[in-house]
């Protein structure tokens, strides 16, 4: 049957740009831990006019769309509903622009450019993108999830290294703003609605980024905690002795860390018995290893604060090369592999992570004692990934399990401790019943006047803000 929609696509896209095929679009089709549907086709524009076309014929065509990136994201907002009516449009062919002023230290970037492209571009220059994870996303979706990751702490997050953008809006109509300037204080901040908020308002095609100058040296430190209390206090210790070089500041319970070395027999066991909590505390400089040595300051403090902390601190590690960030990066994947899983990325007042961690671990005892909490994730930012792993043999509803366990552990979070139900991964079909509950109202309806005038056929996305 033939498609007049694909068709005009194909016109305006080229061959290479749509892709019609089921088994070439399955990639497009399933998210990386949740979110798997059916698309009309993908379309996979290679400019921003093409972007703007692309919107234009959907719009015509009355077909919604759902932008995605590398498709790295983990609350399924990248991939297209079930109803085989949507149409996926991929930046991955987006990605030839990356120009950058070094003394100015920005770099104007098209929007499917990958990370890891980005950051081998900067490199001769002794630069780089510090938002950093283990994942390998586009920069428009990390602009539109605003991205954390493992060095939120030093650098901030997407947000905080942004500072110009231009957007497709729902009916393709271009808003350009590639300020590249460090000061601008000139009116409404415009570039702000797109960064966060999913792609509904908008496509990201180009940002204009921060750059910071890269590390000459790093040093980490793997140090066991007898609890949450022992880390928070080690955090503390760490922030008033060493905050100036501090640049990570990750936790790992025994339980995922456990995960991972029964995932990865080449990676080494760092302590013979896991203590309840390892932290990974990195310290960085743009100063060389002969002007400051970082390893011997880090070994220095850790050492004192260890005798400080009598039992609290079980040991210190310092590491040899970056394995104690192998460990780190390997948990989601290796507790993907664990058993059925749900995901928590919550975030608290860093001084409420162990009583709320203990409150949720008391929870699972007391009525699910069949769930393992494995948890880890970015205590320094207050952020903890709380991730779930049963057996399908103990569980018959799961659907129901799932829903009770979002409920109770978010409304803990939420309402217990003022905390967030998505610190970073940001709002999708797998966080939407929480989004409807605990958002504002006036937040709700400005969204609904910021989608009319951005997305009027309402056109973009699986999420609802307003
Ligand atoms: C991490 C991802 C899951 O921190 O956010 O590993
Ligand atoms: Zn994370």
């Amino acid at each position: 049957m033939s498609d007049r929609l694909v068709e005009a696509l194909t016109q305006a896209l080229g061959d290479r740009g749509v892709i019609t095929d089921a088994a070439d679009r399955v990639r497009y089709e399933e998210g990386w831990r949740y979110g798997r549907g059916t698309a009309r086709c993908v379309a996979r524009p290679a400019s921003s006019d093409e972007v703007a076309a692309t919107l234009r014929l959907c719009r015509e065509h009355a077909a919604r769309v759902v932008v995605q990136g590398a498709n790295t994201g983990l609350v399924a907002a990248s991939t297209p509903d079930q109803s085989g009516a949507m149409v996926v449009v991929s930046l991955e062919r987006l990605n030839k622009t990356i120009d950058v002023d070094v003394e100015a230290r920005t770099a104007l970037v098209d929007g499917g450019v990958l990370l890891s492209q980005l950051n081998e571009a900067l490199a001769p220059h002794g630069l780089w993108f510090p938002v950093d994870l283990g994942a390998d996303p586009q920069i428009g979706g990390m602009v539109a999830t605003n991205t954390g990751g493992t060095r939120l702490l030093k650098y901030g997050d997407v947000r905080h290294n942004l500072l110009g953008a231009e957007i497709v809006l729902g009916d393709g109509r271009v808003v350009s703003q590639l300020n590249r300037l460090r000061k601008n204080n000139t009116g409404l901040d415009m570039k702000q609605l797109f960064v966060g908020t999913t792609g509904v308002f908008g496509v990201v095609t180009r940002a204009v980024l921060q750059l910071a100058p890269k590390p000459a040296q790093r040093a980490t430190a793997l140090v066991g905690c007898r609890d949450g209390a022992a880390v928070v206090a080690l955090l503390s210790a760490v922030e008033k002795d060493l905050g100036d070089v501090l640049s990570a500041f990750e936790v790992m319970s025994s339980n995922a860390l456990d995960a991972v070395l029964r995932h990865q027999p080449n990676l080494r066991r760092p302590f013979a018995e896991l203590p309840a909590y390892s932290a990974l505390v990195e310290l960085s400089s743009t100063l060389p290893a002969a002007s400051l040595a970082l390893s011997d300051v880090l070994e220095e403090r850790l050492g004192a604060h260890l005798e400080a902390a009598e039992d609290a601190i079980v040991d210190v590690l310092i590491a040899d090369g970056d394995e104690f960030w192998q460990l780190r990066h390997h948990i989601s994947e290796s507790l993907r592999s664990d058993g059925r899983m749900l995901a928590f990325d919550v975030s608290v007042p860093r001084s409420q992570l162990p009583v709320f961690t203990d409150q949720v671990a008391a929870l699972l005892a007391a009525e699910f004692p069949f769930v393992r909490l494995c948890d880890y994730g970015h205590w320094g930012d207050g952020g903890t990934h709380l991730n779930l792993v049963w057996q399908a043999a103990d569980v018959s509803d799961e659907a129901a399990l799932k829903a009770t366990l979002q409920d109770r552990i978010y409304e803990l979070a939420v309402v217990g401790h003022g905390g967030s139900y998505s610190a970073e991964h940001g709002v999708g079909p797998h966080n939407q019943r929480f989004y409807d509950r605990y958002a504002d109202g006036e937040v709700k309806a400005l969204c609904r006047v910021i989608g009319a005038h951005c997305d009027p056929a309402g056109m973009l996305g699986t999420v609802r803000l307003g």
